[in-house]
Parts: C-alpha cells; structure tokens; sequence
C-alpha cells in the first residue's frame, strides 16, 4: 500500500467534509424499528419470498453459479430474455431491457439516448444515477425547477435539437410525485421524449405496484420507464421498458449494459419470484397505504411546528434545517431503537437537511404513534 503521508491530499478534502458535519459513514445493520429501508412491501424480508425463490431455483435448469460474461457474449439466457418479456408486459410495454442496477439503467440510458445538437431537460431534483448519465452524454442538458410546469415549458421552449425530458415519479430524496399527467401534456405539445424513473413508485402505485405510469394510465405517452428492484421489490436490478426499437438500441449503445457481465440465474430467478409476489400483493399495498395515511395524521401541521413535505408516497421527510440540529434529533430517536436517518448537505440544498422516513408495511400504528410523540419531544 502507498504510504499514507502520499494520500494526505484525500484527508484534506475528508477533513474539509468532517468539518460541514457532512462526512458520510458506513454503519452495519442494528435491529432497530427500520423507518430507514427502501423495503416497503417487505418482500427483502419476506421468508415466503425466500422459499418462491428456492424453489424455482431447484426446479430451472442450471450450469453455473456466475453468468460468465456480458449479455452480449456467454451471459445471455432464456430465463433473462423470457423475464423481460414478462417484465414488460407486467407494465404495459412492448419491451424491457434488465440492467444490473438503476444506478446502471440511467447511466447506460441517458448517456446514450441524446446525440450532440439535442437537449436533455431534467427536473432539478432528480436522482444522481440520472445526472451521471446526462454528463457522460453529448447533448446540451440543463434542469428546470423542481415540479414546475410553467418553468419546464420555457426551458423546452428554448431547448434544441431532439428533446428528452427526465423526472421521477415518486422524488426519492423529497417523496413528492410529478405531476404526471400535466408533464405528459406538455410532453406531447411540444414532441418532447418523456422519460420516468419508477424507482420509488413501483409495487406502492398502480393496480398491483404497476408504478405511477400505470395508475395513470400514461404508457402510450412516455418514450420510456426505468424500474429498479432494490426497493418495493425486495432485490436488487433494474429494467427500461419501452419499444422493441428503444430495446435494439440499448443492446447496440448503452455502455453500462454492453460493458459488464450479465446478472446471474439466482438474480433473475429474484426478481422473477419478485415480480410473482407483486402480482398477489394488493392487500399489502392497501396495507402501506394506510400506514402513509396513518403517519399523515400523526405528523398533521397542526400537532407540529414543523415544515413536512408533502408527500403520498412512502418517502415522508420532515425538514430540519442545518447538518448539526438535523444530526441531534436523528441521534435522539436512534438512542430509542427507530432507524431513523438524516439527509444532510450536500445530499439535500443547505436549510433543506431533514429526516427521510420511510414508511413499511410491516411498521405498526404503535411505532409510528410513538415516533411521532419522540418526534415532538425531541425537536
Ligand atoms: C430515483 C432512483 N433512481 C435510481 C436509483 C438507483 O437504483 P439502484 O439502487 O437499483 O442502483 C435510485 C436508488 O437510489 C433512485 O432512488
């Protein structure tokens, strides 16, 4: 290893972070009351799904534990090409692309989806794995402000070339949702390619976790949807649905998914045995809908001088403001057993650093009367 007196440059920059109260830190897992995890349906917990996955592992064909090589080269199977079919049919498209990540599916996505001479138009809150993409691309990109038609209107208004525009469905750092139908109007106006990442909206929206797209019935009108697995649906990779032509190009210029081994059979066979669980999980998502609205009442403005952005998904933050009060509070309901976490700057804009709670259906009414009652004591 190089000596360390060679890698003070990096401590400096570690220091310089320490010194905001923003240095990020790993931390294993504790046992507390999870109102931390992306796991909403706890299908990641969920010993039935453990089992579903098991037996459709001894029962599918197999001749080796990795797959070996890229989808391109030895890591294509039956299994993943007949699984994105189904995926994509589940959603209410012609085709589905699986990525090993969502993190893979918008860098592979955005960085080649727009050539040089057209414009990539994001919301300013959108998630990182999207920015990435859109800075590895040729394209001119900028953002618009955050759920703001009037101003997403301008800026396509001056926007060149081909125009694709990028928004989440459910915004995972605030937990507020697009306004959807209004984008896909203006979408459709003024021939903008609409692009919806459904990360946090899959198995919490739509008939079955369909996502946002499908409870709105917006599928004809998007150009494209990325779905991720590591959250509602308990595992871990993501898809693009879309058209057969979109699928075509991805497999011939999407970098991160030419340029890495493909995910293994017990991967697929996960997300497979996943998306069979969605399909019988109406009543669970009921159930997490009543905890969102049993949270709503409990953290009401009126009980709380507080500043909670508003939210119907499971994503519910409650904005303190500053690294350091943030910080105290978490560390207050973490003292009590409630895996809370804070957002802090540069995560979230300075004066906007809060507690992202995520709501599960496995959190009773109890625990959430409870935090909401350590909430006030300690704020
Ligand atoms: C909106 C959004 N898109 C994409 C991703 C990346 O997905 P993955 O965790 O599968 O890489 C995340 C996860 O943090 C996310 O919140």
């Amino acid at each position: 290893m190089i000596a360390i007196s060679n890698q003070q440059f990096l401590q400096e920059t570690l220091n310089k972070r320490a010194a905001e109260s923003a240095l990020r830190k790993l931390t294993v897992e504790n046992g507390w009351i999870d109102f931390c995890s992306n796991d909403y349906l706890g299908f990641a917990r969920s010993t039935e799904l453990t089992k579903m996955i098991e037996n459709e592992f001894q029962t599918t064909k197999n001749i080796r534990n990795g797959s070996s090589g890229s989808r391109l080269l030895a890591g294509n199977t039956e299994y993943a090409e007949v699984l994105e079919k189904k995926i994509a049919a589940y959603h209410g498209f012609d085709a589905a692309l699986l990525y090993n990540s969502g993190y893979d599916a918008n860098i592979g996505l955005f960085s080649c989806i727009a050539k040089r001479g057209d414009t990539i138009i994001y919301d300013e809150l959108i998630h990182a794995s999207v920015r990435d993409g859109v800075r590895l691309s040729f394209a001119n990109n900028y953002s618009f402000k955050h759920n703001d038609i009037e101003d997403l209107e301008q800026k396509i208004k001056s926007a060149k070339g081909r125009i694709f525009l990028a928004v989440e469905s459910v915004y995972s750092m605030d937990g507020d949702c697009a306004p959807l139908k209004e984008i896909a109007i203006i979408c459709e106006k003024y021939s903008v390619l609409l692009i919806v990442d459904e990360a946090h909206s899959i198995g919490v929206f739509g008939k079955n976790g369909k996502g946002m797209i499908s409870e709105l019935q917006l599928e004809k009108k998007v150009f494209a949807t990325v779905f991720t697995f590591g959250k509602a649906m308990g595992c871990d990779g993501a898809v693009v649905c879309g058209s057969d032509i979109l699928r075509n190009y991805l497999i011939n210029f999407s970098r991160s998914f030419i340029y890495t081994t493909a995910k293994p059979l017990h991967g697929l066979i996960s997300i497979n045995c996943a998306y069979e669980l969605l399909k019988q999980s109406q009543e669970a998502i009921t159930t997490l809908k009543n905890r969102i609205r049993y949270f709503q009442s409990k953290f009401d403005k009126t009980n709380h001088s507080l500043t909670k952005i508003e939210s119907e998904s499971s994503i519910q933050c409650l904005v303190i403001p500053g690294n350091e009060s943030v910080k105290r509070v978490v560390s207050n309901l973490q003292k009590l057993n409630f895996d809370v976490r804070a957002i802090l700057y540069p995560t979230v804009p300075k004066g906007l650093e809060r507690i992202r709670i995520c709501l599960h259906t496995y959190n009773t009414e109890t625990e959430i009367e409870i935090l909401a009652k350590q909430f006030q004591a300690s704020v």
